[in-house]
């Protein structure tokens, strides 16, 4: 199948411009459908004295609240550790943490009744930033570390020794369709739910450990989500409890679905860290040692903090040999939202630090940013090719994307150019910086590295394909019905997505850590061969060949290999096995093979294989009111052979345009209160298509077919978000122009224009001290 003809459009292309695609919150209302809506907590600490619900029950409409005392299992939803209540007890700790929930027949009959609710609280101390539980020792758990070679040692001999701080803020995920469940009770005591999850099996354990059921009791099942990028990970499960404990409370059917503010206001975000490095380097850049702390704002409940430190401390280095290192990773326990999975799960994080970092040596030894970097990749054999946490970079393609990259981008003759223009233009600079990715694909926890798949053939020759990844715009049904049309050689018009749903798949792992198509395609692809082996005696008794071993299938036939021209129409083989009573079902199954990982020496093969990419990007800031424009951007990156070079693309130019919201221009807000004050659109600016430049220039590494993967292609969910970060570099050269000698200066995130005046100002310091001592 030639390169053209996977530029399958989506799946959902259709429904999603028509709006006939269906989400959870669309579908047909069910009789006696009802509606929750929540009570919100206005402290971000508080003891809870008093809690009046009957003035609420008596608003016309309102059929029932639910509190702590309605739940018949576990009051928890926490997935890796049980500190979650769904409902809290005795004690609120963040600000818009759900109280309680009134259920009614309409949303508004429900809004109306909260409005009634009276809760007295004692006001507690809360600790409402990451520096407050730094000071306060507030943490959730012990330090991660990861240690390799001596770093004090080679800390000692080093050339330069610098240090810093980088403070970077979280960022909302701001899908276009909100949380939201619906449930449906039976009158056998069991539970549909439906639910914009991505992990459908979590949510079932959620449901089924609060209304204190067998899992079999409940089924989950995900129609589609209209965007979830991690925070639909673990997030969704509280919203499919209440719901179905609303359900269990009334015998009615219940939906919930957040509108925008409680969505920004209750559930979880990116991580917001602190990074404070020391870092050792020779006369001409080279990295010796880096010590480094990162704190990490886990919030109020641990959720899957632990998971994002991880990946966070795994990709510290991104693509840079470091030979001696000490970091140390703390999840502090502050009061507010509790935060959670977002594209990258960490690994943005992790690389800002080391972003930075190599800017600020480059800046102090007086070499061009990219030099450094080059200097500095992993490369070569042993050591020099090795991580921190001591996997070998395989198949290592750091150098190829970058030179690439380079070379479309023209980068050297602009570099020139940029330096002339800046040379003329005292207010407004340009900047231009290449920056690289390296990403490590699979999920850390090995367990999770699993998928299923459930392949029906019906007899008319049409398909019913089943998987356990969840499909979140992000093209993974697309890529699945691809990869099955192409094993059973059928054209993919004939294959039905269905629905994720737990009682198709059971255990499945959430679609995350990019590896939905990695994962899924292999199980859909073992489903699809245990089918061709049983209808492949059946296709060679049907040409009258003896044997069935080198049957083909292609172009919706089924032939010898030896002899092409005799051929049988798949669906004709199907029926000829339907008659021989061949079982037409099958199951699929795959796990990712040598993967390891020991938590007690923190070190071990983490990552099936790294995915590679290399932004150059340029921009203009103006030097009186600190905006920016980017004004080109170049991509070279690598998914492999591509499952589809249409939805990889979009996955690429998404990735890369959310990654440029994180750094530039989403700032949440807290105040000293603990309250979120960027809850809406109008005061959280996302980016929208006036930020994309003109000039966005995407290209995916050609002959890059991977080994061991579904039909040679890699990852690119989360990637290519921190291809973004060459922005952030290129505004620091820009606002590094600004000063008259090579100088550093540290640029808070995002790059919001008070954070890059601020940054300006420190670089002009220099100059102002001078000023001020001739004036004085
Ligand atoms: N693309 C779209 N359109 N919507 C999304 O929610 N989520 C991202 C990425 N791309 C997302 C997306 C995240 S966080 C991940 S982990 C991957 O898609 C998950 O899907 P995959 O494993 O099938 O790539
Ligand atoms: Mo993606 S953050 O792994 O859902």
């Amino acid at each position: 199948m030639s390169n053209r003809d996977r530029r399958q459009s989506h799946e959902s292309a259709i429904g999603h411009v028509t709006g006939k695609a269906v989400y959870t919150d669309d579908q047909r209302p069910p009789f006696g459908l009802l509606s929750l809506y929540p009570v919100l907590s206005p402290h971000a600490r508080a003891r809870i004295l008093t809690l009046e619900t009957a003035a609420a029950r008596a608003v016309s409409g309102v059929v029932t609240v639910l509190t702590a005392a309605d739940i018949p299992g576990q009051n928890n939803t926490g997935v890796i550790r049980a500190d979650e209540p769904l409902l809290p007890t005795d004690e609120v700790s963040y600000w818009g943490q759900p109280v309680v929930w009134v259920v009614g027949e309409t949303e508004h009959a429900a809004r109306l009744g909260a409005e009634q609710i009276c809760i007295e609280y004692e006001p507690l101390p809360a600790l409402v930033s990451v520096a407050d539980a730094i000071a306060a020792e507030s943490f959730h758990s012990a330090p991660d570390v990861c240690r390799r070679g001596d770093p004090e040692a080679a800390m000692a001999t080093a050339e330069h020794v610098l240090t810093g701080e980088v403070v970077m803020g979280g960022q909302d995920h701001f899908y276009l369709e909100t949380q939201a469940a619906w449930v449906l009770p039976a009158t056998d005591g069991t539970y549909q739910v439906y639910s914009s999850t991505q992990h459908p099996n979590s949510t079932q354990t959620a449901v089924a450990d609060v209304l204190k059921l067998r899992l079999n009791q409940v089924v989950v099942t995900c129609l589609r989500m209209g965007g979830a990028f991690g925070g639909k990970e673990s997030q969704a499960n509280p919203l499919a409890a209440i719901a179905a404990l609303a359900a269990h409370k009334t015998g009615r059917p219940a939906r919930v679905s957040f509108r925008r503010h409680q969505d920004m206001i209750v559930t979880g975000k990116r991580h917001g860290f602190v990074g404070r490095y020391q870092v050792g380097c020779d006369r001409d850049g080279t990295l010796k040692a880096l010590v480094l702390k990162l704190y990490s704002d886990a919030g109020w409940s641990l959720d899957l903090s632990p998971p994002v430190l991880l990946r966070a401390m795994l990709h510290a280095d991104n693509a840079y040999y470091i030979p001696h290192v000490d970091f140390k990773g703390y999840l502090t326990k502050t009061n507010r939202v509790s935060n959670t999975a977002f594209r990258g799960f960490g690994g943005p994080q992790g690389m800002m630090v080391i972003e930075d970092v190599i800017d600020h040596v480059a800046r102090t030894v007086g070499r061009p940013p990219h030099e450094v970097r080059e200097l500095n990749f992993y490369r070569g054999e042993g050591d020099s090719n090795t991580t921190h946490y001591g996997q070998v970079l395989v198949d290592n393609r750091i150098q190829r994307v970058w030179s690439e990259v380079k070379t479309n981008a023209r980068y050297d003759e602009r570099h020139e150019k940029i330096a002339e223009f800046n040379h003329h233009s005292p207010h407004r600079k340009r900047g231009l910086a290449i920056t690289p990715v390296k990403f490590g694909i699979s999920f850390n926890k090995k367990v999770y590295n699993q998928a299923g798949a459930l392949v029906l053939i019906y007899t008319d020759g049409s398909i019913q394909l089943n998987h356990g990844g969840t499909e979140m715009g992000q093209g993974l049904h697309t890529k699945m019905q691809q990869v099955a049309a192409r094993s059973l050689g059928i054209p993919s018009d004939r294959i039905r997505m269905m629905h994720t749903s737990t009682d198709k798949v059971p255990n499945t792992s959430a679609t995350a850590a990019s590896s939905g198509s990695d994962l899924n395609g292999q199980a859909v692809k073992d489903a699809c061969e245990t089918l061709k082996a049983r209808l492949r005696p059946v296709a060679a008794e049907l040409l009258g060949l003896d044997g069935p071993e080198e049957m083909v299938f292609a172009e919706d036939h089924i032939y010898c290999l030896t002899a092409p021209h005799l051929r049988v129409p798949f669906t004709e083989v199907v029926q000829a096995a339907y008659n021989a009573r061949i079982s037409l079902a099958a199951t699929g199954f795959y796990r990712t093979p040598n993967i390891s990982w020991d938590p007690e020496t923190y070190s071990g093969q983490p990552f099936y294989y790294f995915a590679y990419g290399a932004a150059v990007s340029e921009v203009e800031v103006d030097g009186f009111t600190g905006t920016f424009k980017l004004r080109q951007v170049d991509i070279v990156h690598d998914v492999g052979a591509s499952l589809n070079p249409l939805v990889d693309l979009g996955q690429v130019e998404g990735g890369f345009v959310q990654g440029l919201g994180w750094l530039t221009m989403e700032e949440l807000v807290w105040d000293d209160e603990g309250r979120l004050r960027t809850f809406a659109p109008s005061t959280y600016k996302i980016p929208t298509i006036s930020e994309v430049p003109e000039a966005f220039h995407v290209h995916l590494l050609e002959r890059a077919s991977q080994n061991g993967t579904i039909y040679g292609s890699k990852a690119v969910g989360e990637p290519p978000f921190m291809l973004a970060f060459s922005v952030r570099e290129a505004m620091r050269a820009a606002i590094a122009a600004f000063g008259d000698e090579p100088a550093w200066a540290p640029l808070t995130s995002p790059a919001t224009p008070e954070a890059t005046l601020d940054a300006i100002d420190a670089i002009r310091q220099p100059l102002a001290q001078a000023t001020a001592s001739i004036a004085s």
